[in-house]
Parts: structure tokens; sequence; C-alpha cells
């Protein structure tokens, strides 16, 4: 069964049963990923385009492996070897490359929207890879899959998600994603950096770190997004890490073995102990790993192939 939509701009809106489906994709695309020879012809003939006008290493080398893996002809695009540094438009290097035959186009852009955009201009499939601080897709799935193989279910399963809620695309994603999946969420952080309408999202607001610690199950750890900050959202990072740091002591009081999460990078010793991004209870290598399962998952769906 393919995917009816043909795009994967976002997962509002996206159901239950899609995400599911997703999922459980990615994980057949896992199995091929232990082989020997980790590769299928499934997407051989067909051309994808990796857009990334903004840095990545988890996203853009994932998806590069994915296509890989899944044998599509592949071309990446950087910002600085292109005529965007010529003062090219969004649309006249999408029209162009469209002219090149090209089936899907995976855009990183820091204009929320941009992949919508480029959806309305060119006829093949859109994937986004992070659009400003709206959407990341791709990073909630690969959340999901990774608390599902975890935990089994995500029904009721309490995750908190910690820190600069306001500026994060992978926030936004995963609050869509995993409510639909049954899971309960939490956003903490300063209230400057929580969204002016996350009261209206189906979410608990904390504002103490210690209350979301002990209510939470799965702590999802966010990077404080250094070049986002137009404001002074708080003092200094030295304040934020001793109010909002997750920190061995914090948990060791909390008495409390909690699963943390981060999507990359980490800023380690502000929003987030070294000791706890490496211990045997952090996910995050493991979100990594899935990150090209899922990615072949979505391809693959949106390529309409059988
Ligand atoms: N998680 C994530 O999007 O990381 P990158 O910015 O390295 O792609």
């Amino acid at each position: 069964m393919s995917l009816i939509r043909k795009h994967l701009l976002g997962l509002e809106g996206v159901e239950k049963d899609e995400l599911n489906h997703i999922i459980q994709t990615a994980t057949s695309f896992k199995e091929v990923l232990s082989r020997p020879f980790p590769k299928v012809p499934t997407l051989r003939g067909k051309t994808i385009v990796n857009l990334f006008f903004e840095a990545s290493t988890r996203t853009r080398f994932s998806f590069e492996l994915a296509e890989k893996r899944l044998s599509a002809d592949t071309l990446n695009f950087s910002v600085s070897a292109s005529a965007v540094k010529k003062g090219e438009s969004l649309r006249d290097t999408a029209q162009n490359i469209e002219a090149m035959k090209v089936d899907m186009v995976v855009i990183r852009h820091a204009a929320a929207g941009a992949p919508h955009f480029l959806a309305n201009c060119i006829k093949g499939s859109v994937i986004n890879a992070g659009d400003g601080c709206h959407e990341h897709p791709t990073q909630a799935l690969l959340d999901m899959m990774t608390l599902l193989e975890k935990f089994g279910d995500l029904q009721g399963l309490r995750v908190a998600i910690i820190g600069d809620v306001l500026h994060s695309r992978v926030a936004r994603s995963n609050v869509y994603g995993l409510t639909k999946m049954g899971a309960e969420v939490a956003l903490c952080g300063p209230s400057p950096l929580i969204p002016i309408r996350a009261d209206q999202w189906p979410v608990k607001i904390m504002n103490n770190v210690d209350d979301a610690i002990f209510w939470a199950d799965v702590l999802m750890v966010l990077r404080i997004q250094m070049e986002r900050q137009q404001a002074n959202f708080f003092p200094s990072l030295r304040e934020y890490h001793n109010y909002f740091g997750i920190t061995v002591d914090r948990l060791n009081r909390a008495r409390k073995t909690l699963t943390i999460m981060h999507p990359g990078p980490i800023n380690r010793g502000i929003e987030l102990d070294s000791e706890l991004a490496d211990s045997e209870h952090s996910l995050i290598l493991d979100q990594v790993t899935n990150g090209v399962a899922v990615r072949m998952a979505v391809l693959y769906l949106l390529s309409g192939e059988k």
C-alpha cells in the first residue's frame, strides 16, 4: 500500500493509520539495513534531489543513504555551490530542477512554508526535511519509531519535550504525531520559549523542569537554537542550564530513571549533561539509526512503487 498523499510536508493532519503504516514500512526496511548487502532495487530509475538550504548532518546524510540503499539516482544541492549564490530564486531553482525530470525533492529551508511553496511549483513529490520553526516530519516519525521499539505502544506514554520549543520544528511535528498515536505530551521551558498558541495544542505546559521530570516517562530534550535567538529569551546559557538543563543531579534528586531523547545536534552541558546523553537510558543514537529506515519508507511510499 502506498500513501494517498503525494508530498510529506508535515505531520499536521496525518492520521494514526498512516503514521503506523510509515513506521511499519520503516521497520521492514530496517531489516534490509541489517543484511550483509543492505541495498534493494526499489527506486531504480528514480531521480531524487536533496535541496539543503540550511546546515544538516543527520537528516541530509540519512536521506542520502536511504536513497542509495533504495538504488535511486541522487543529486545533492548545496547553496554555496549553486546559482542561489548569484541570486536565483527558490521558484527558478525548483523549475530548473523540474526541467531535468526529477521525481522527488527533499528540501530543508530556513523559511517556514518553503516545501509547501515548492510543492505548488513542481510536478514531483516534495518531502520536508525541516522548514524554519515549522515542521520536521521525518524526525518525528523516527522518534516515534524509536519509542515504539522501546515501549511497544505509545498509548498513554508520557513524553516531556523540554527546552526551546518556540524555535523547534521537531517539537511541532512530535506534538502532532505523538498525540495522534495516543501519547501524552508536555512542553516545558522558559515561558518566552513556549509558543503563545501552545495552550491550544493538546498538550500540558510546564514551566518547572522538576515537575516535568516527575510527570514524564521520556524526556525529549531540545537544542537551544543559538542561530534563531532574536531576542533575549533567557538571561544566559548558564542560567538556562541551572533552571532547565537535564542534569545527572536533577535526575538523581528525582530518583527516577527516564528515557532520554534528543534530535541533535546536542549542546552538551547546556540542555543536557554528557553523561546522560551517553548513558544506557539514552536513545539518541537509536534515533539516528532509525532515521535511515524512516526516510527509506517515506521515499518508497511517496514514489507509488509496489
Ligand atoms: N535532527 C536534525 O534535524 O539534525 P540535523 O540538523 O543534523 O539534520
